[in-house]
C-alpha cells in the first residue's frame, strides 16, 4: 500500500482512531514528542470524530510517525469557510530525514482537498518546513481593550471544571451550540481542543454567566486575558467584567472582539507557535486577528 513503509518496514495506517491499541500508540508518540498527554482526550468522550490520522507504525505497533487532520469549519469575515486544521505531526528520532512526514503530510494534504477544503490551517515553530508546501505565516494580534464602565447585573457567575461530570455536560451542550466568538475570524465549533486547552492549563478559569454562555478567562490581579466565550449569545465586555466582579488594570481580548461592544486596539502577538494558512479562503483573511487559544491545536 505505502512504497516508503514497505521499504522500512513499517505500516501505513489511516483512519485508525477506531482501533484503541493504534490511538495509544499515537498517545506514547505525541507524549514522547511533546510532552502532552492526549489521551485526556478519553475521559471526553475521545479524539475529534473528524480526525483523519495518518501513521507508519512499526511491527511492534508502535506509531513511528503521524500526521493527522480534521475538519475545523470557520467564519471568516461572517462567510463560513470549509477549513481543515493539521495536528500532530510527529516523527520518533530515529526515523527522522527518510522521507516519512513529507509522504504523511502529502497524504493528508491530498484527502482535505478532494474533500473540497478552502482553508488548510496549521500551528508551528517550525513554519519553513511548511512554507515550502504554500503555507504562510498569519500574523497574530491581542486587543487591548479599555476598562468598561461596570454595570449592575443580575447575572450569576459560577466556576466550572471539565473533570466535574455536571459542569462538563454544561460545557458540552453549550460548545455544540456556540454563537462563534467573532463573525470576522473564529472557529464555528471546535470541542475536543476547547477541553484539552483547559486541561493542560489550570491556570484558566471557567465561569458560567446564567445558563447560557462559559467565559474562559485568566486574571493575575492586574490584567484580565479573554480567552473565549461560548455561547448562544455574546455578552459584551462590560457584562462579562461586570459579572465576572473584577477590576482589571490591563484587559487583553484573545480573538477578534467585533461582538463585544467594545473599543480594543490591536498589539502584535508573539506565540510560541506561528498560525499558518493556504488555500484559496486565505485571500479573504484581513486585518488583525487571533485564534482563541482554546482553539489552538
Ligand atoms: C519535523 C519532523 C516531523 C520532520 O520529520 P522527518 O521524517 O525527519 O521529515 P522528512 O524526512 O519527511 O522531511 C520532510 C521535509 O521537511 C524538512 N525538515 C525536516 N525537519 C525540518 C525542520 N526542523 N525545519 C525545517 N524543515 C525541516 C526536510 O528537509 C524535508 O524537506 P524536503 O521535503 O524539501 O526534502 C521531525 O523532525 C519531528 O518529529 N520533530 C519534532 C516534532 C516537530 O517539530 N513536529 C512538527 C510540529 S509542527
Amino acid at each position: 500500500m505505502s512504497e516508503l513503509g514497505r521499504d522500512h518496514g513499517l505500516t501505513l495506517r489511516q483512519d485508525y482512531f477506531g482501533d484503541p491499541a493504534a490511538w495509544n500508540a499515537l498517545v506514547d508518540l505525541l507524549q514522547d514528542t511533546f510532552s502532552i498527554d492526549v489521551s485526556l482526550l478519553d475521559q471526553f468522550g475521545g479524539p475529534d470524530p473528524t480526525s483523519m490520522p495518518f501513521g507508519y507504525f512499526d511491527s511492534e505497533g508502535g506509531c513511528v510517525a503521524n500526521f493527522s487532520a480534521f475538519s475545523m469549519p470557520m467564519i471568516i469575515n461572517g462567510r463560513t469557510v470549509k477549513a481543515a486544521g493539521y495536528q500532530s505531526g510527529a516523527v520518533r528520532p530515529e526515523w527522522r530525514g527518510r522521507g516519512l512526514y513529507r509522504d504523511l503530510m502529502q497524504r493528508a494534504f491530498d484527502r482535505t482537498a478532494a474533500e473540497g477544503c478552502e482553508l488548510d490551517l496549521l500551528l508551528t515553530d517550525k513554519p519553513a518546513l511548511y512554507e515550502r508546501y504554500g503555507f504562510r505565516i498569519l500574523p497574530q494580534h491581542i486587543f487591548v481593550a479599555m476598562a468598561p464602565k461596570l454595570r449592575k447585573t443580575e447575572l450569576t457567575a459560577r466556576q466550572l471544571s471539565v473533570v466535574t461530570p455536571d459542569d462538563l455536560r454544561v460545557i458540552k451542550t453549550l460548545l455544540q451550540n456556540r454563537e462563534p466568538v467573532s463573525a470576522r475570524f473564529a472557529v464555528v465549533g471546535q470541542m475536543e481542543m476547547f477541553l484539552l486547552n483547559a486541561s493542560f492549563n489550570s491556570a484558566i478559569r471557567l465561569t458560567a454567566l446564567a445558563d447560557d454562555t462559559v467565559i474562559a478567562w485568566t486574571f493575575d490581579g492586574a490584567t484580565f486575558w479573554l480567552l473565549d466565550i461560548v455561547g448562544t449569545a455574546i455578552p459584551s465586555l462590560a457584562t462579562i467584567v461586570s459579572a465576572l466582579d473584577i477590576e482589571p488594570e490591563r484587559i487583553e481580548i484573545c480573538f477578534p472582539p467585533d461582538r463585544l461592544d467594545c473599543e480594543a486596539s490591536p498589539e502584535p502577538y508573539d506565540g510560541y507557535t506561528m498560525l499558518m494558512v493556504r488555500g484559496k479562503a486565505a485571500e479573504d483573511i484581513a486585518g488583525p486577528l487571533m485564534l482563541s487559544p482554546m482553539a489552538e491545536f
